[in-house]
C-alpha cells in the first residue's frame, strides 16, 4: 500500500477511540521514516496483528513493531515508566529490536503512583452520575498537576537525583495529605522508596530520552517522512469532545504542533480512522447506542473488549453526525472506515444523521453532555449485506449494498474515504482508487 502523496501525516480516531488507528499506522508507516506520539499516556491501546501474532500497545507508538523507523514519544504527553519498560521488555522478549529506533522526550511529564490511586479513588467516590469510568490509569491527575504545575514532574527531573528526590520529598508529602484529608486514605506513600524506583527507571529509559522537539526539527529538515499518531478519539479531546466524559489530553489532530513541538505547517494531511459503527467505552452519552441483540452481535463479531481494561465496549449504529462534527475540529483530509466485515449479516443497517430534543431537530452538535444523553437519534436506513468481506481486496469486490454503505458514510461526514478495513490483518485493507 502506498500513499506517498499524504506528505507529513497524522492519523486521528473521530469518535470515541478504539477506531483501529494503530492498523492504519503500522500500515501507512511502510511509506514513513517516523512515527510520533503526541497525546495520551497508558490508557491508549493500539492493536497490531502481524501474520499470526497480534501486538497491544499503550505507551509505544505502533511504529515500535518495524526496527527502521524511529518511534517518538513527545513532550506531550504523559509517561508511566514502569509501564513503558514493561512494554519494552515483553516487545524484546517477542523478538522486536527496540534501541537507537526509540526516542522519549525529557519533556514529557510523569505519571506516579500516587495518580493512578488519586483516579480510582476520586472514581469511587464521585457520585454514580459524575463517574467518568476512566481507565484507572492516573491520566487526568497527571495531565491535571501538569497544568497546576507545583506537583508535576517531567522526565528531565529523573536526572538530577538530589533536585529529584527533594522535589518527589515536597509532592508526596502533599499527595498523602491530600489523599488522607479528601479521601480518607491511610495507606501513605514513602518519597524515598518511590525515589529510588523512579531513579532506577531513569537509567533503564537513559538512552532514549532526549529533546524530542529538536530531533523532530531535524528530521522534518532532512525531508524524512514523519507519521503523527493520535491517542484516544477525536471525540474525547478534552476541549471539544463530549466533556467532562472525555480524556485529559488533546485527543483531536490540534494536539500535534503543541505536544510534538513541531510547527502548524508540519502537517499536510489528516487520515480520520472511523468504525464502520460506533463504539465507547466507559461512560458518558452515547446517542445511537444499541442495548439490544444487534449491538451484542456486533461487540461479539467485532471483538469490542478494550485492548487496556478489557471491558465490554459499548456498541451502537454510526453516528455521521457526531462524526461530521468531530471532522470539524480534526480536519481530515480522507476517511479509513475500518471493521466494515463486522457489518456483514445484518439485513438492515442505521445512520444517524441527526438529533432531536423535545422534539426540534438540533443544527449543532450539543455542548452540554446531559442534553446530549436526552437526544433523539434521526436514523437514514440502508441495505445490508450478507457475504464474508474478510477476502476483498478491491473496491469492486465489495457487495453493492457494502460500497452504498462506505460511500454513504463518506458523504455524511463530508470526508472522501481513502481505505476500507475488512479484517485484522495487514492485508484486509483495500486502497481507494479515488475518491469515492
Ligand atoms: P482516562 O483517559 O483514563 O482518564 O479515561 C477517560 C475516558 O476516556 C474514559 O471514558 C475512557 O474509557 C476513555 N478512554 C481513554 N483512553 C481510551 C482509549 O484508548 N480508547 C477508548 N477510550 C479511551
Amino acid at each position: 500500500m502506498t500513499l506517498r502523496e499524504l506528505g507529513n501525516t497524522c492519523v486521528v480516531g473521530l469518535q470515541w477511540g478504539d477506531e483501529g488507528k494503530g492498523k492504519v499506522v503500522d500500515l501507512l508507516l511502510a511509506d514513513f521514516d517516523v512515527v510520533v506520539r503526541y497525546a495520551g499516556g497508558a490508557n491508549a491501546g493500539h492493536t497490531v496483528v502481524i501474520g499470526a501474532e497480534s501486538f497491544a500497545l499503550h505507551q509505544l507508538p505502533s511504529g515500535i513493531l518495524r526496527p527502521d523507523v524511529i518511534s517518538v514519544i513527545t513532550g506531550g504527553t504523559v509517561i508511566d515508566p514502569a509501564v513503558l519498560l514493561g512494554e519494552i521488555a515483553s516487545l524484546r522478549e517477542r523478538g522486536v529490536q527496540i534501541g537507537a529506533n526509540l526516542r522519549i522526550s525529557d519533556r514529557a511529564h510523569l505519571v506516579l503512583p500516587y495518580h493512578r490511586r488519586e483516579d480510582v479513588l476520586a472514581e469511587r467516590t464521585a457520585p454514580a452520575a459524575h463517574r467518568l469510568g476512566t481507565t484507572a490509569r492516573g491520566i487526568g491527575p497527571c495531565y491535571a498537576d501538569k497544568h497546576a504545575r507545583h506537583w508535576a514532574i517531567r522526565v528531565c527531573d529523573l536526572y538530577d537525583p538530589p533536585w529529584f528526590r527533594s522535589r518527589l520529598a515536597a509532592i508526596v508529602a502533599h499527595k498523602n495529605a491530600y489523599l488522607a484529608g479528601v479521601f480518607g486514605e491511610r495507606d501513605m506513600f514513602d518519597a524515598d522508596r518511590l525515589a529510588d524506583e523512579y531513579l532506577a527507571f531513569a537509567e533503564q529509559l537513559r538512552p532514549f530520552v532526549c529533546n524530542t522537539t529538536v530531533l523532530l526539527h531535524n528530521l522534518l529538515r532532512s525531508g524524512r517522512r514523519i507519521l503523527f499518531e493520535s491517542a484516544q478519539g477525536a471525540l474525547l479531546d478534552v476541549d471539544h469532545g463530549t466533556y467532562p466524559y472525555v480524556t485529559s489530553s488533546s485527543a483531536g489532530g490540534g494536539g500535534v504542533a503543541s505536544g510534538a513541538g513541531v510547527p502548524l505547517t508540519a502537517v499536510q494531511s489528516v487520515v480520520g480512522v472511523v468504525k464502520a459503527y460506533a463504539t465507547r467505552v466507559g461512560s458518558g452519552p452515547f446517542p445511537t447506542e444499541l442495548t439490544d441483540e444487534v449491538g451484542a452481535a456486533i461487540r461479539t463479531r467485532g471483538r469490542e473488549f478494550g485492548t487496556t481494561t478489557g471491558r465490554p465496549r459499548r456498541c451502537g449504529w454510526f453516528d455521521a453526525f457526531a462524526t461530521a462534527y468531530a471532522a470539524l475540529f480534526a480536519g481530515p483530509t480522507c476517511l479509513a472506515v475500518l471493521h466494515l466485515d463486522t457489518l456483514s449479516g445484518l439485513d438492515e443497517l442505521k445512520v444517524c444523521i441527526g438529533y432531536k430534543h423535545g422534539g426540534r431537530r438540533l443544527t449543532e452538535f450539543p455542548a452540554a453532555a446531559h442534553l446530549l444523553a436526552e437526544v433523539e437519534p434521526v436514523y437514514e436506513t440502508l441495505s445490508g449485506w450478507t457475504a464474508d468481506l474478510g477476502a476483498c481486496r478491491r473496491w469492486e469486490d465489495l457487495p453493492e449494498a457494502a460500497r452504498r454503505y462506505v460511500s454513504r458514510l463518506g458523504e455524511l461526514v463530508g470526508v472522501p474515504v481513502r481505505m476500507i478495513g475488512v479484517g485484522p490483518a495487514r492485508e484486509q485493507m483495500i486502497l481507494m482508487p479515488q475518491e469515492t
